[in-house]
């Protein structure tokens, strides 16, 4: 019987017989480094701009050690700041695809500090599509947010329906939508952004006041330390193993569908999993390595202000338009995250 081939194993079979030029912003961050590890695996030509304010030497290390050395030749790393137009300009210049992700992620920290996560969100966006747009990129790709849906009740999200947003980083991830449908309209700029619901998976940072969920739960459960639910745990997510995530910006960047360009996507698998679920997917993986967390429960807290109770996203507009099948469900992305966390965590502290 024949096997039908997927849209993205055979859009990596293309990308590998013919090689581009990609711009990976963010790229010492959890889910840039690992578009670059995936892009390097293709035989693509990779540059990298971060200026490791959340990100990691160590996560460039460790995709080194991933690649062969003739994929690390094809990397070239500028350690710059996306607030300096002048480092954008620098960065892009001869790229085929950028891969935008540099920002200050984290709903606390932007209640914290606004301008902070303004200055990199919007000052930096901007800049960013200004140098692709006067560099003629074929398609900018850029991290949008389910954060945008803000206080909309309906589920699940529909791309085109959102509420308004809960705090001042949903607030720049929507006027980076703006911006982009705008220069689409005024300038022809081909773009399409990516709305990642709740992304997990390896090199995502444990530590820190701003750790997402699961992360910070696997650091606590292999440090035999207390896992905090905030709320009853009934609190649910559409939680995305990186894997598909790469795959949705691969296809984003490379996709000749007129329909599909200029638009915004959920990427997500289309599930709800609640806290209470996922703690026991963790922890019943985390135990396989030590008995002794077997037995071990969540202590639970006040609801933290602002969270959304549910969170669950519709894909049937990437799937349609992209061809966009997740490979990962969240059972099979915790597998590997767990490895990976089980590996990078020694001696009671993390490596990092
Ligand atoms: N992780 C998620 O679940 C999730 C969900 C929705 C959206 N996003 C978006 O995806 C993108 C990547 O997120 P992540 O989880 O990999 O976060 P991350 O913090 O691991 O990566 C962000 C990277 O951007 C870099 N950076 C920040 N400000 C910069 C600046 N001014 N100049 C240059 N580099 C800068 C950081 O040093 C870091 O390496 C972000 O835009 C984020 O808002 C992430």
């Amino acid at each position: 019987m024949a096997i039908m081939k997927t849209l993205y194993s055979q859009t990596q079979d293309t990308l590998r017989l013919n090689p581009k030029i990609w711009l990976i912003t963010g790229v010492a961050g959890f889910i840039g480094s690992n578009l670059l590890e995936a892009l390097l695996q293709l035989n693509q030509h990779v540059i990298g701009l971060d200026n490791f304010e959340t990100g990691f030497k160590e996560n460039l290390q460790q995709v080194q050690a991933l690649v062969s050395p003739e994929q690390w030749q094809r990397f070239c790393f500028h350690e710059a700041d996306i607030r300096d137009l002048d480092s954008c300009y620098k960065a892009v210049n001869g790229v085929d695809y950028v891969l935008h992700q540099a920002a200050l992620g984290s709903v606390p920290r932007s209640l914290e500090d606004p301008i902070r996560t303004n200055s990199a969100n919007i000052t930096g966006f901007l800049n960013m599509l200004v140098a692709s747009r006067d560099a003629g990129v074929k398609r900018f790709v850029y991290a949008a947010s389910s954060s945008t849906y803000g206080d909309h009740p309906a589920l699940p999200k529909v791309e085109n329906i959102i509420g308004k947003p809960l705090s001042p980083y949903a607030v720049t991830k929507y006027v980076n939508e703006l911006y982009a449908d705008v220069f689409g309209r005024c300038y022809g700029l081909s773009f399409i952004g990516l709305r990642y619901f709740n992304v997990f998976g390896s090199r995502q940072n444990p530590n820190g006041a701003y750790a997402a969920v699961i992360p910070k739960w696997y650091g606590a459960l292999l440090h035999s330390e207390p896992v905090f639910i905030n709320g009853d745990g009934e609190t649910s997510r559409d939680f995305c193993f990186i894997a598909n995530v790469v795959q949705a910006n691969i296809l984003a960047a490379t996709t000749t569908n007129p329909e599909a360009i200029n638009q915004i996507y959920n990427v997500a698998l289309g599930d709800r999993t609640t806290l209470n679920e996922l703690f026991k997917l963790i922890r019943d993986r985390v135990a396989k390595t030590n008995t002794a967390i077997a037995t071990a429960e969540p202590s639970y807290r006040d609801f933290r202000n602002g969270d959304v109770r549910h969170s669950q996203a519709s894909i049937d507009k990437i799937q349609q338009h992209l061809g966009y099948t997740p490979t990962h469900r969240v059972a099979e992305g915790l597998n590997e995250a767990t490895e990976y966390y089980v590996a990078n965590t020694k001696n009671g502290s993390s490596k990092r």
